[in-house]
């Protein structure tokens, strides 16, 4: 009894989040796994499942194939931002959503195709602005991110695409790792990437990593991919943040400068982009006239290969 609200006070702060959900004893943490590949027992799935073993707090793992949700893609209608704001589509997006909520830690394991992360985590990702309504429960989640790649040195930019859906998630990163294996069970063909899953497990619930020690990182956020906008001038790829790249003695350092209110860095910054999101309603409708005249001027240019469903479902109509 005198444990409750000593628990209730430290649940606030997700570094202590496995601490006390583990003193609660009977209630078990939910660790989800959302698994980017559609092979039974491959990689992703095998090393989503290997990091679930090596938590060392109690838990129940959950886990998401994507690619045999059916989440369709979104339409841009804005709905989910404005009236009763939720997506007019019927798919299995709410109940990954929920399972989200629900979690108390993420894993995100994903395969790498064709340079990139397998098109689930996009199909997933692209009906992120109905996540926007949901920020405050889903907020600062600690995560690991994995990426699979058949080929050493062959992940093309997957990284990227696990670590900025993360961010984009309002999840916290704690540790992001890219792991090779082509045929299915081939990552744990040696024990290096069981240390991996290992390591990834305890970074888990312990503080972020800090940055500072890693200068050839974003110090804002930890994200390792750059564009390069001039001799010195970058962008963090994973936060958008804008800063300079310099070398001293050799060595590589990015100094960042996030804007204030920044959408990737704080709870403060993503409500500051709903409302931007939705101040756009207001400039659409005073700039409507003028973009309709816009567009319209582009209508008869060209010729669209029309989609075989329309052209077959045209046929059965005459
Ligand atoms: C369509 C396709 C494209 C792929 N493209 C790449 C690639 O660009 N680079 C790479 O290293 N591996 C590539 N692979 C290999 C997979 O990343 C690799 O087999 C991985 O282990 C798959 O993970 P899974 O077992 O979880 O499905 C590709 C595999 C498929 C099926």
């Amino acid at each position: 009894m005198v444990l409750f609200p000593l628990i209730y006070l430290l649940t606030g702060d997700q570094v202590d989040r496995g601490l006390t959900l583990t003193l609660k004893g009977s209630i078990t943490m939910e660790i989800l796994a959302l698994v980017g590949s559609p092979r039974r027992l491959g990689n992703s799935e095998l090393m989503a499942k290997e990091i679930s073993r090596g938590i060392p707090e109690p838990h129940r793992l959950k886990l998401v194939r994507l690619p045999e949700m059916h989440i369709g893609a979104c339409r841009a209608c804005y709905t989910c931002l404005f009236d009763d704001r939720t997506c007019p589509q019927e798919d299995d997006f709410p109940p990954i959503l929920d399972a989200l909520i629900r979690a108390d830690a993420i894993i995100l394991s994903v395969p790498t195709y064709l340079l990139a992360a397998n098109a689930s985590l996009k199909q997933f990702l692209d009906r992120g602005l109905s996540l926007l309504d949901r920020f405050e429960e889903l907020w600062g989640k600690p995560a690991v991110g994995v990426t699979i790649a058949g080929i050493p040195g062959m992940e093309g930019y997957t990284k990227l695409c696990v670590d900025s859906a993360l961010r984009l998630i309002g999840a916290q990163l704690k540790g992001s790792e890219v792991v090779y294996g082509a045929l299915p069970g081939e990552v744990f063909m040696s024990e290096t990437n069981r240390n991996i899953a290992r390591r990834l497990a305890k970074a888990l619930f312990r503080p972020p990593p800090d940055w500072q020690r890693e200068p050839w990182r974003c110090q804002a956020c930890g994200g390792d991919t750059f564009r390069f906008l001039g001799p010195d001038q970058i962008r963090c790829m994973t936060c958008s943040s804008p800063g300079k790249v310099r070398t001293d003695e050799g060595h590589i350092s990015f100094s960042v400068d996030p804007p204030e209110d920044h959408f990737f860095l704080s709870l403060q910054g993503a409500r500051h982009h709903v409302r931007w999101l939705q101040a756009m309603k207001q400039r659409f409708a005073e700039k409507k006239k003028d973009l309709k005249r816009i567009c319209l001027e582009y209508l008869r240019d060209g010729e669209w290969l029309e989609p075989r469903r329309k052209t077959e479902r045209a046929k059965t109509d005459s």
